[in-house]
């Protein structure tokens, strides 16, 4: 059991950076990731189509002996998460909102929280209701930001152009006049925001805290691995990346690198229907 792999699914590359994360806590562990690239973004569908694809995602990774699933993607973990409790309910699934809401609660002295994500995201408030369930008194603002995904496809990361954006979104809930009317704490939910994180600093300055939902999630696995005693053995060697794609397989390794932080060869992508 504890040499099976973890599964990761996101819409596409974006939920790398969910498993970059996981690789730094837990190098030793084999990975088994899926990036549904063909049908990507999640972001701007109804909640129907989401959980179906990510029912699709789910049934995929199942072949592959998982002892735990990870939503590697904000949007999916926002709407689907009692979709595939529901049909896998001996299996330990992990989303990212839990984790990011817990790291911005701990983060945010005033208490006073911003987030950003997919327009699903955003709409189905899961970091609201996640936030408030820890923080009732919390003061929460919510803004979709829908174009950082589309630059980050791009591989546009950094500069005028993306701090411009970034200020597009953000000036309105930063640049207050009142500074006790301004979160200190900006949640980034979106796999692909980490991304951002310098510019978005840039802009809305250093007394505000990042949160990347990325890095969270990563030691809620590793928690819930040790509390389990399902952590691959420390001794054995570096664990094994695999990855799914279900569209060009070139591609997913050319943007992947950059979300991954390390080359993505060829011949360790597979391409699959689901
Ligand atoms: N992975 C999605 C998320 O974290 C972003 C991309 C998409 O819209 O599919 O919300």
């Amino acid at each position: 059991m504890n040499n099976n792999p973890i599964g990761l699914f996101d819409s596409g590359v974006g939920g790398l950076t969910v498993l970059r994360s996981l690789q730094e806590v837990l190098p030793q562990e084999n990975y088994i990731y899926l990036g549904d690239t063909a049908r990507l973004p999640y972001g701007t569908k109804s909640k129907e189509t989401i959980i179906r694809y990510a029912l699709q995602c789910t049934d995929k990774l199942m072949e592959h002996n998982l002892k735990l699933l990870v939503m590697a993607c904000n949007t999916v973990s926002s709407v689907a998460l009692p979709a595939l409790k529901e049909k896998y309910p001996h299996m330990d699934i992990i989303g990212v909102v839990e984790p990011g809401a817990q790291a911005a609660c701990i983060a945010s002295q005033k208490g006073h929280i911003a987030i950003i994500g997919t327009e699903s995201t955003i709409r189905g408030k899961a970091y609201e209701h996640a936030i408030l369930a820890i923080n009732k008194h919390a003061k929460i603002v919510a803004k979709p930001s829908p174009l950082f995904v589309a630059m980050a496809e791009e591989g546009l990361i950094e500069g005028p152009l993306v701090e411009g954006i970034a200020a597009h979104y953000l000036d309105e809930i930063f640049k207050n006049t009142n500074a006790a009317n301004t979160p200190d704490t900006l949640v980034l939910g979106c796999t692909h925001f980490p991304l951002f994180k310098k510019s978005i600093q840039n802009v809305v300055g250093n007394t505000v805290t990042l949160v990347d939902s990325a890095q969270t999630t990563a030691k809620a696995v590793q928690q819930l691995l040790k509390d389990k005693n399902h952590l691959r053995d420390s001794h054995d060697s570096q664990g094994s990346m695999r990855f799914l794609t279900t569209d060009d397989i070139a591609k997913f390794s050319q943007i992947g690198e950059s979300f991954l932080g390390i080359p993505l060869k060829n011949n360790t992508v597979e391409l699959v229907d689901l």
